[in-house]
């Protein structure tokens, strides 16, 4: 017999497999995409009509985590957990090592909680460098820190990925909401010392200031994500009209007050 807790926390788990799956969906709708702009756009490059270089002298390569990329290029963290993000991780792993560029994965927390394991992306990729991710908020928790040892040796971490979204969880029908301790929480990772830190936003973007305190932290990169892409708040409030219209069809009422 299970205990009431064990089966909260399986349905929890059951949960965030599943939000999975609809964050993979929604993201692929072209209405959750941000309505602003980043800027890119009104950057215009001068084309050189006389560039007097062979194309072949052209050299992308650079080293990246300590291995050898062809072009400074990394498959941004996404997914994980489920069936589906598997395999959708299985064939980005096998896109980055064919390309030979830098691979990120999305949250490790749902998997290892699950008792699952990716170690097959390092098989498949041997020869480049993979990141690790987790939640800023996870890593504050009690146990956050051996989390993200977990994480990285499932597999074999070059570096691992703190994220930070907390527009994203405050429009979040489940959404965690106290960011406190998340910042000593990232030093602290640093000096445990068990691979690189990179800190990164999922779509909102981090601004000059608190980049610079990162680094003062000792993490070893910042991946901005600025906006104009994916959109974590439109992809949530989504998500969460799906969850009404589905507890009103099942008459369970509003879930959350
Ligand atoms: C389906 C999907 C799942 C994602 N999951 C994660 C994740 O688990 N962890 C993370 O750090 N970022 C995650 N991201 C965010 C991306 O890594 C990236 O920061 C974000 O999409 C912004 O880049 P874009 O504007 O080019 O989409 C995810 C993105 C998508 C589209």
């Amino acid at each position: 017999m299970t205990s009431e807790k064990e089966q909260i926390l399986t349905g929890h788990k059951i949960a965030a497999a599943s939000r999975k799956d609809a964050h993979i969906d929604l993201a692929l709708d072209p209405a959750t995409k941000s309505a602003g702009n980043n800027g890119f756009d009104r950057l215009r490059f001068e084309h050189c009509a006389l560039p007097e270089i062979a194309l072949s002298a052209i050299d992308l390569s650079v080293e990246f985590l300590g291995k050898p990329l062809a072009a400074p290029m990394m498959i941004g963290a996404m997914t994980g957990g489920t069936m589906r993000a598997e395999a959708i991780n299985r064939a980005l792993a096998e896109v980055a090592q064919d390309h030979k560029i830098a691979f990120a994965v999305g949250s490790q927390r749902a998997a290892l909680e699950l008792g699952k394991t990716a170690s097959d992306l390092r098989i498949i990729a041997p020869d480049i460098p993979i990141i690790g991710n987790l939640g800023g908020i996870q890593l504050a928790q009690s146990g956050g820190i051996d989390l993200a040892k977990a994480a990285i040796d499932d597999l074999q971490a070059d570096a691992i990925a703190i994220h930070l979204n907390p527009l994203q969880e405050a429009v979040q029908p489940e959404g965690e909401h106290d960011w406190r301790g998340v910042r000593d929480a990232i030093s602290a990772l640093v000096k445990a010392d068990m691979a690189p830190v990179i800190v990164k936003e999922v779509g909102a973007g981090i601004s000059a200031s608190l980049a610079s305190d990162l680094f003062a932290c000792g993490v070893a990169a910042v991946d901005v994500a600025g906006f104009g892409g994916t959109n974590w708040a439109r992809i949530e409030a989504a998500r969460r009209m799906m969850i009404l219209r589905l507890c009103t069809i099942s008459g369970l009422g509003h879930p959350h007050p």
